[in-house]
């Protein structure tokens, strides 16, 4: 016998093999099991508490945030939906969904003993296929009857708003999100397009604002009598604090005459002063400044007639700088005429229990803020992210102009697809390619079991419809339990989620299949190694995994060794 080579540090724990793959499949069901119900028009909410606050969602990346998911291999199914999010907005639910059907379908192979490299080439391949055949059915904006862009746009922010809390109100807000989006201009910065929630009220009174809003901020006595409203207002945004300040801060001063204290207090007043007046001889009506400005600027502000904010912050100055083309100065010398910045009206009004600078009429202003109303706190940051859904949408179409079918038409006719391929194929090939097609399948049975239709004979019809070749936008009809053509319902999304969703799923899926090995490292979890020699307790991570802990599996080992404790050892891989 081989003596045994320490080679981890005590306390270590590993679990491999096939029972450790399965095991993390295993677990990313479980993820997949949380979120399945949120999916389609008819898919429900979750209510996540964390102890402090109560968030309700829909956003299949949100509840993955919210759920703080601790499985190291079931965290990449947050990462996936996370970088979904980032690159499409949409589509965070469909992808989890995709990768954990994926998993399960290739699970039973594992288990007959196929090696995972086999399966992971098969959905390689199965994903270049699918990603070909979205790119050739996808329809060109030109192609469409209508040939008008505004429409198409307004109907994938409303496919993307049918499955939130704010469905209902859908011909509300698409449009509104569309003219967001289609004032950027051609580089469609999403920073510039601002939301504000405002309590109370409801839902219908959100309004958008071409140019800036922001809330009334912090402000001294004299604020009241200052203008509230002006037209064509010269707008200067400045860096600068505007306050008296003692100097001994910034300098020090030696005087050897008491007399002279007052000069020193004289030159403080006439140092803020000065600064005021440069303000006001630039010839701006309305001034903003990142850094405070304090009682006396106000008041000297409102002596003259002229409007003061400060601590703006900074998302809303660059914003305020975007649409009216000031440039933020960071001292109060030498103003131009270029760095003031202008608009068509800048008022400070009432919404809801809030105050609000608003700044409209911009010319060429490449930005504009939604303000978004609703009675509870939970509605509104979930309408904000299913906005922030449509808007990321409505961004993605506007780049690419592809749209195709939702409602499981586009998986649907890739699964046929994909299936008419694996039947020319031979080998284990063709096993592994009729799984994904197979997988690709959970979309629509998913929105019919949430929609509580019977998904068997919905999903039966469908693939009767696909493989005759003669409806392939059909997909699940959500108003009446069947099917019907989801892109004469308008139900459009744009080409690039479906792609981005398809291929982020299968390598998510191939990453959790190429793990064989997990190792845990005691350091990583702050818990100091046992004394005692190895205990083969499993420790949760290991029992989760399904593995083995090492140290279990090692423990006959060392009694029968008569080691001394604190020792692991661990050998070779068919060292025995
Ligand atoms: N009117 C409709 N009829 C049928 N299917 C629809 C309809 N509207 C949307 N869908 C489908 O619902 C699915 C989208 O559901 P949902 O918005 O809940 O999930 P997601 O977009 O994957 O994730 P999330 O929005 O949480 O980021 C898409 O497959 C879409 O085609
Ligand atoms: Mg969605």
């Amino acid at each position: 016998m081989r003596p045994g080579i320490i080679l981890l540090k005590d306390g270590t724990d590993t679990s491999q093999g096939k029972g450790q793959l399965i095991s993390n499949i295993n677990a990313c069901q479980a993820v997949a099991e949380v979120v399945r119900t949120t999916l389609g028009p008819r898919g429900m909410d979750k209510l996540i508490h964390d102890g402090r606050k109560a968030t309700i969602s829909n956003d299949g990346a949100e509840l993955m945030k919210l759920l703080d998911i601790v499985h190291p291999a079931a965290s990449v199914m947050v990462d996936i939906a996370k970088s979904q999010d980032a690159m499409v907005g949409d589509g965070t639910t469909t992808v989890v969904l995709l990768a954990c059907e994926f998993m399960k379908m290739a699970k039973p192979f594992i288990e007959d003993g196929m090696h995972s490299m086999i399966v992971i080439r098969g959905f390689r391949e199965a994903c270049r296929l699918a990603v070909e055949k979205v790119n050739e059915l996808c329809v060109g904006a030109d192609d469409i009857v209508e040939k008008d862009r505004r429409v198409l746009l307004e109907r994938c922010a409303g496919t993307a708003l049918n499955s939130k809390l704010i469905s209902g109100h859908k011909k509300f807000f698409a449009p509104m999100v569309v003219d967001a989006v289609t004032s950027l201009g051609g580089d469609l910065n999403l920073d510039m397009v601002g939301v504000k929630k405002v309590g109370g009220g409801s839902v219908t009174e959100s309004f958008l604002v071409h140019g800036v809003a922001f809330k009334k901020t912090f402000s001294y006595a004299g604020f009241e009598q200052q203008p509230k409203k002006f037209k064509d207002p010269v707008i200067l945004c400045l860096n600068v604090e505007l306050e008296l300040k003692s100097e001994k801060e910034n300098a020090e001063v030696r005087i050897d005459d008491p007399d002279k204290y007052q000069s020193i207090v004289d030159a403080e007043w006439r140092i803020i002063f000065e600064k005021l007046e440069m303000c006001v001889e630039s010839g701006a009506n309305v001034i903003l400044s990142r850094l405070p400005i304090g009682d006396l600027a106000t008041q000297y502000f409102a002596d003259r007639k002229l409007f003061c904010a400060g601590r703006v912050s900074d998302a809303d100055m660059r914003r305020v700088s975007s649409a009216t083309g000031a440039k933020v100065q960071t001292s109060v010398f030498g103003f131009t005429d270029d760095v003031l910045g202008h608009c068509g009206l800048f008022e400070e009004k009432q919404v809801g229990g809030e105050r609000y600078n608003l700044f409209t009429g911009c010319p060429g202003a490449k930005t504009s803020t939604i303000v978004l109303r609703g009675g509870s706190e939970q509605f509104i940051e979930e309408s904000h992210r299913s906005i922030h859904d449509a808007i990321m949408v409505v961004k993605r179409t506007v780049q690419s102009s592809t749209i195709v079918a939702g409602g499981g038409a586009i998986e649907m006719e890739i699964s046929k697809h994909i299936k008419d391929i694996a039947m020319e194929t031979e080998g284990k090939l063709q096993l592994v390619l009729l799984a994904f097609s197979r997988a690709l399948e959970i979309i629509p049975r998913q929105l019919c079991d949430n929609a509580g239709f019977d998904s068997t004979t919905v999903l039966n019809m469908l693939r009767k419809k696909h493989a005759e070749g003669d409806g392939m936008w059909y997909g699940v009809d959500i108003d009446d339990e069947g099917i019907c053509d989801t892109f004469n319902k308008y139900v459009w999304e744009p080409a690039a989620s479906k792609v981005n969703s398809i291929s982020a799923a299968t390598e998510a899926a191939c990453l959790v299949l190429s793990v064989d090995e997990t190792v845990k490292n005691p350091k990583s979890e702050g818990v100091k190694p046992p004394g005692g020699g190895g205990g083969g307790r499993g420790n949760p991570v290991s029992r989760a995994m399904g593995g083995q802990g090492m140290r279990g599996m090692m423990q006959s080992a060392l009694a029968g060794g008569g080691r001394g404790s604190g020792y692991t050892a661990m050998k070779g891989r068919g060292g025995r």
